[in-house]
């Protein structure tokens, strides 16, 4: 059976932060790659942890998807519509998973009205969004160390017409008109 397949979405809880921060570490270090083996070193130079990592997470929402009860990716929504994070495993890496995460995404942040989702997407996670419906924003080239890092700023409008109001804050009413048979 598919990856996909035996794959469950679920939010994330505290308990989890170790494992995302092993996931993310592996992800970058040992999954196919577009950077260098030095420019990888100094994005993530081990697996995240302590105080600031924390505060991190919690201050958003993560979906983890979970396969034989591993946690095989993640992605998490901030309030401002940013996507943080969105990391793979790299065995489970091209299999649905990241449609997977980014469908939870997208629908929390409708459920929120959200308009705009964004992103600092990665040289390999850029096509990836650009499948979602991201469109590039911005070319940047970010400093880790001594190491530059080239990625896209990346934006979704998602509309949800059903938290629109009006300039009086009275609920948007569509009318159609449907011809009688
Ligand atoms: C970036 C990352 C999260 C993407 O996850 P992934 O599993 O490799 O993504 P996929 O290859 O399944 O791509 C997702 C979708 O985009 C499509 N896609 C990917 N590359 C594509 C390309 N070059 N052209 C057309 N479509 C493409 C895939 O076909 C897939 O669509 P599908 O769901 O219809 O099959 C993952 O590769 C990863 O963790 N990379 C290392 C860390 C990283 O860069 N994280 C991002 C930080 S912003």
């Amino acid at each position: 059976m598919q990856i996909v397949n035996r794959t469950a979405v679920r939010e994330a809880t505290a308990d989890d932060y170790g494992a995302i921060a092993d996931v993310m570490f592996n992800a970058v270090r040992h999954g196919r790659s577009e950077y260098t083996e030095e420019q990888r070193r100094a994005w993530v130079p081990q697996p995240r942890s302590g105080c600031d990592w924390v505060a991190r997470l919690d201050s958003q929402t993560i979906f983890v998807a979970m396969n034989s009860k591993r946690v095989i990716g993640f992605m998490s929504l901030a309030a401002n519509g940013y996507i943080d994070f969105a990391y793979i495993q790299p065995f489970a890496q091209g299999t649905g998973v990241f449609r997977r995460l980014y469908q939870s995404i997208e629908k929390l942040a409708q459920n929120n009205g959200v308009a705009r989702l964004w992103v600092h997407a990665s040289l390999m996670a850029q096509p990836a969004f650009a499948t979602m419906g991201f469109a590039i924003t911005k070319r940047e080239v970010i400093d880790f160390g001594e190491q530059c890092l080239a990625r896209f700023e990346m934006e979704k409008r998602i509309i949800n017409l059903c938290s629109c109001k009006c300039e009086h804050n009275e609920p948007l009413i569509l009318i159609t008109q449907s011809r009688g048979n």
